[in-house]
């Protein structure tokens, strides 16, 4: 079956338009319909295992980290490794990737925005890895107002910055360096439910200690719960996570 839509597409114009948006594309629709189905109900069967986190003034949401996804929906961490949407990413960017490490629970992670509010402010999907880290954001379930606004070259000084928003429907995909492109979601209304499914690949799936601490807090902190990140640390010790 085939997963995406990458062999109908032209590679060529698409490799071009990312490159000229500065490590950015947008398409609003990419997966074939089976999976997105299949993403949008298994959203609705993790409602139970989302954790919700706030942060004033710069996130609140819910996730559903790999670990969990691991264990309750394998599907989506075999789409995550699927040789043909990798081998069509490396085409798009010019990069050789690979998986993040399995420790990383951003890997591939569902995130939802289900209460008024929810969303998260303006950032960089920040690298702390050696080398470079992309981002596929692909749409899930989209009964929102929610978008995601954006602005390219922000940091090429050759180049003005350009903004743009899109919301993003089931099935659309959203690919960029996450060092470069600057965006954020807009805060969801009353009775409102966003899911995206991310994927993050990396160039060196290597990290030097202090930026792994310091990775490890942001995600304890902003996104999955000190349970999850560092779940393996509690194995070690023998203590239930
Ligand atoms: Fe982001």
């Amino acid at each position: 079956m085939m997963l995406t839509r990458t062999g109908a597409l032209d590679n060529a114009a698409l490799s071009a338009s990312f490159a000229g948006q500065g490590a950015f594309l947008y398409l609003d629709d990419f997966l074939a319909p089976e999976v997105t189905a299949q993403l949008a109900h298994t959203a609705h069967a993790l409602l139970g295992e989302v954790n919700r986190n706030y942060l004033p003034g710069h996130k609140q949401g819910g996730s559903v980290s790999r670990h969990t996804i691991d264990q309750f929906a394998p599907f989506i961490a075999e789409l995550y490794r699927s040789p043909g949407l990798i081998a069509w990413l490396e085409k798009l960017s010019g990069d050789t990737l690979q998986l993040s490490p399995a420790d990383d629970p951003h890997a591939y992670a569902l995130y939802y925005y289900t209460r008024a509010g929810d969303h998260i402010g303006w950032h960089y999907d920040t690298s702390y890895y050696d080398g470079r880290r992309y981002t596929v954001l692909l749409g899930v379930i989209d009964q929102s107002s929610c978008r995601l606004d954006y602005e390219l070259h922000t940091r090429d000084p050759d180049r003005p910055d350009e903004p743009g928003s899109v919301q993003i429907p089931p099935g659309g995909l959203v690919f960029f360096d996450g060092d470069k492109l600057r965006h954020r979601i807009t805060p969801a209304a009353a009775n409102e439910m966003r899911v995206s499914l991310t994927f993050e690949y990396v160039t060196h799936p290597t990290m030097r200690p202090w930026r792994r601490f310091i990775s490890n807090m942001k995600d304890a902190i902003a996104y999955f719960g000190f349970r999850q990140v560092f779940r393996q640390f509690g194995k070690r010790r023998g203590v239930h996570t």
